[in-house]
């Protein structure tokens, strides 16, 4: 953990989530799930894929409207609309790139800007006093923005030209440029090489100093476990478990829960997989000696079978003679009564 992630933690909530579920038809994505995130916090959300993780997401920024439960963020309860959720504080980034690939770079950041320019599109078409101020503002706030990502020598680039790590920064930008009290980063370092990935860290870090939380879904457990103040983890819809990175690390059920599908950098992968292979070769073996002991025992089933049907012919035969219902065919009637 980084010596001074846990230090600049708050305690007063600014995003509360409560029993959200999001179902789908049959399936339930997400059950019943309560997180809460402080000010100043910086929070992991993981799990292995289609834990629900993005589904969770979705519920907070209003993209879906949960089946139940509700999102709080400060003391707004939050509806379920993208732009009312931008509006009151909440920002984020997506899992697959979102960006306007034909703008630049600053035209890109200036789109995340809008939602906080109040000047209306009487204004803009009267090219107002009150138009041309907030739109130099707007432009000031994105530069500032893409100096503080990294970005700045690259704003007249088309996002599409940008090495994918930067639009990655791009992204993060754009979100910015709302000004959120709170920032959702789903996968932000998803296909970055190390030296991107590091950068990355540092980017969080200082958004988290200008007191903006995180909450930031990933798959890089270094990255979580130097970041994160609160991890949770989510296993098919439900919270397994919260607290701090070493309480998540250590948990038996975590690391259950992921030897199935053993991430990138997980704590003990090499040992996680040795595991498996030993267990798959036992499952293995196992299953070879059930299948030969099932086909033994139909076998067996089959004489015994065979024997019994054999019996009860028998015994039917005994019991109850055949009568012309039977296939034999039948003894002529009065050759039992023939005196001769
Ligand atoms: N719009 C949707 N319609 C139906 N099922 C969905 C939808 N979105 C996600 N799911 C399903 O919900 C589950 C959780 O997916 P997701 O939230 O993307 O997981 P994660 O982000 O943890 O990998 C998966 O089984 C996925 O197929
Ligand atoms: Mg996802």
């Amino acid at each position: 953990m980084a010596p001074d992630a846990t230090a600049a933690a708050g305690t007063t909530p600014v995003l509360t989530a409560t029993g959200v579920t999001m179902r789908f038809g049959g399936l339930t994505a997400v059950r019943s799930v309560d997180l809460t995130v402080h000010d100043r916090q910086i929070v992991g959300l993981i799990g292995p894929n289609g834990a629900g993780k993005t589904t969770f997401f979705n519920c907070l920024t209003g993209l879906y409207t949960p089946t139940e439960g509700t999102v709080i963020y400060r003391d707004t309860l939050l509806p379920a609309k993208p732009h009312l959720v931008t509006q009151a504080g909440i920002a984020r980034t997506f899992q697959n790139i979102r960006l306007f690939p034909s703008m630049t770079v600053l035209e890109n950041v200036l789109v995340g800007r809008h939602t906080r320019t109040h000047e209306g599109l009487l204004s803009a078409l009267l090219r107002s006093p009150g138009f041309h101020r907030a739109e130099r503002a707007s432009h000031q706030r994105a530069r500032e923005l893409l100096e503080f990502t990294g970005l700045a020598d690259k704003a007249d680039h088309l996002a599409r030209n940008l090495p994918y790590g930067e639009q990655r920064r791009l992204e993060i930008a754009r979100a910015l440029a709302s000004d959120p009290g709170l920032l959702l980063l789903d996968e932000p370092t998803a296909g970055m090489n190390p030296q991107e990935t590091r950068a990355a860290e540092h980017l969080v870090l200082a958004i988290r100093d200008q007191g903006i939380a995180v909450l930031v879904i990933e798959h890089d457990m270094r990255f979580i476990f130097n970041l994160c103040d609160h991890v949770a983890v989510l296993v098919q819809g439900r919270k397994l478990v919260e607290g701090t990175p070493r309480t998540v690390q250590g948990d038996e059920r975590v690391i259950a829960a992921y030897l199935g599908t053993p991430f990138e950098g997980a704590p003990g992968q090499d040992e996680a997989a040795e595991v498996e292979a030993a267990e798959a070769a036992r499952a293995a073996e196992a299953a070879t000696t059930a299948a030969a002991l099932a086909a033994h025992a139909q076998a067996e089933a089959a004489t015994r079978a065979e024997a019994v049907t054999r019996a009860e012919a028998v015994t039917r035969a005994e019991a109850d003679p055949p009568t012309a219902t039977d296939d034999t065919p039948p003894h002529p009637h009065h050759e039992e009564n023939d005196p001769r």
